[in-house]
């Protein structure tokens, strides 16, 4: 599943969050990118103890925690620190799928502190006219989808999935990632459980009976507790 968060930033947000990433000390991507990616990827990223990165992430992650379509759709269990990439000047990063497993940060047991990356969640902190290509191109099993946002927008996609961003060939694209461990792992599950959800949802909406509704929320709940590994 695909989904698009619009204005996940407001406006003032977004604009606050884009002058410090203008002003934030990028390094060079392919230092992270592993033995495998390294030929793919030319962006430039920020140190993962970036100050400018850990800010804007605090935001991003308050805004999540209270986000109802993320939470219905993502049913997010942890959560990694965001990470920022700026691509300018013919820079793109090539298909791949990311790695699986990441350790998250202060995580000292070999284990438990590795978390499952379920969902990519990609912030554009870049308006679309501000430059040319860019494109985060995922492969999904409708085909290929080409995703160029609005700035403070996000979209939500399978960890699974093979994806790229295309060169930029005028401006400057910064955007933010992050990645989710989801209670339901599989993502034909957390589908179900969203559409469920939202046509729940919109039987309240529409004031249909409370009997229904409960019952089919009691149905949500059971396919929950069947699926989720807290
Ligand atoms: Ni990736």
């Amino acid at each position: 599943m695909l989904i698009t968060i619009p204005d996940l930033l407001n406006a003032e947000q977004t604009r606050q969050c884009r002058q410090a990433l203008e002003s934030a000390a990028w390094t060079d991507g392919r230092q992270t990118a592993g033995h495998v990616a390294t030929h793919l990827k030319t962006n430039r990223q920020l140190a993962l103890d970036d100050p400018i990165g850990l800010r804007i992430g605090e935001l991003l992650a308050q805004t999540l925690r209270r986000h109802p379509v993320f939470q219905s759709a993502a049913l997010p269990a942890r959560i990694l620190p965001p990470r920022f990439n700026r691509y300018e000047g013919g820079e793109h990063y090539g298909f791949h799928i990311d790695n699986a497993l990441f350790r998250a940060p202060g995580a000292e047991a070999p284990a438990s502190g590795l978390l499952r990356t379920d969902i990519s969640t990609t912030v554009f902190f870049s308006d679309p006219d501000e430059y040319e290509g860019g494109e985060l191109i995922i492969q999904d099993t409708y085909g290929e989808q080409r995703v160029k946002l609005p700035a403070g927008h996000a979209v939500v996609y399978p960890g699974s999935s093979l994806h790229r961003v295309t060169p930029v060939t005028r401006g400057v694209r910064y955007g933010s990632f992050f990645w989710t461990q989801s209670l339901v792992r599989d993502d034909g599950r957390r589908t179900l459980l969203l559409q469920q959800d939202v046509a729940i949802q919109r039987l309240i909406q529409v004031g249909a009976d409370p009997e229904i509704v409960a019952q089919l929320t009691g149905v949500y709940h059971n396919l929950l507790r069947m699926w989720s590994e807290p």
